[in-house]
């Protein structure tokens, strides 16, 4: 098994029958969705339904065989399951680099237990020093919000697909990464910044939000709970 593997398999035995489950998205998240689909159809996990995150999870998850549910008809969930771009010391992350930070963040915000899925590469001692920020946007006037941000004091780039086409995202919008030449000094203050600011939907910081990060490395996986 490799890392993303042993993070998502470590996440995956947390699941009981009968849990209402937050489905992730991304690379490491795909592993715990397998390893799901997996136990359900040998009837390993009997009786759990999941949220998902993105259009991507919820098709794979049809095809395992997972039951899916909406927030509105269980608006508490008992645990998320997702992966994370970047954690830093107080398990504050940035997630989204696989485009579906908005919907993983109303998802995340709904659960008892958010519990994080990462290699060891992910950690980082300060937020944005190990890619980008990627910021929602609504499509009207998104040269307007990337300037603004880049006033910020960060480089921004348009996210687009490999055609060079705008990425448009499950929920009709633009995706702008934001590079911070050093990362970001105070992300807190940041969140409030881009929530205040008309067009922009939301941002990839998720903090205050994960309860546990399942860390995997090449010594073994490791558990890193958030003590306050
Ligand atoms: C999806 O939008 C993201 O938040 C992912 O959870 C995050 O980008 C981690 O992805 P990987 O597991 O593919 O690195």
């Amino acid at each position: 098994m490799n890392l993303k593997q042993q993070a998502a398999v470590y996440a995956v035995d947390m699941v009981a029958d009968g849990m209402v489950l937050g489905l992730g998205t991304g690379s490491t998240f795909a592993y715990a969705l397998e390893e799901l689909g997996a136990r359900v159809a040998a009837g390993r996990l009997r009786s759990i339904v999941g949220v998902p995150t993105s259009e991507a999870t919820a098709r794979r998850a049809r095809e395992l065989g997972i039951p899916l549910t909406t927030l509105a008809e269980h608006p508490v969930l008992d645990m998320v399951i997702d992966g994370a771009d970047e954690v830093d010391p107080r398990l504050d992350l940035i997630k989204g680099l696989g485009g579906a930070l908005l919907r993983e963040k109303i998802v995340a915000i709904a659960a008892r237990r958010f519990v994080t899925i990462v290699d060891e590469s992910k950690l980082v001692n300060r937020l944005g020093t190990r890619g980008p920020l990627p910021v929602e946007v609504v499509p009207f006037a998104w040269e307007v919000q990337a300037r603004w941000l880049s006033s910020l004091g960060c480089h921004t780039e348009l996210r687009r697909n490999p055609d060079g086409s705008p990425y448009v995202t499950d929920n009709h919008n633009f995706i702008v990464h934001c590079t911070f030449p050093e990362g970001i000094a105070d992300p807190y203050t940041l969140d409030q910044v881009l929530h205040a600011r008309p067009g922009i939907v939301e941002h990839g910081l998720f903090l205050g939000i994960a309860s546990e990060v399942v860390v995997a490395s090449a010594e073994g996986v490791h558990v890193l709970k958030r003590t306050a």
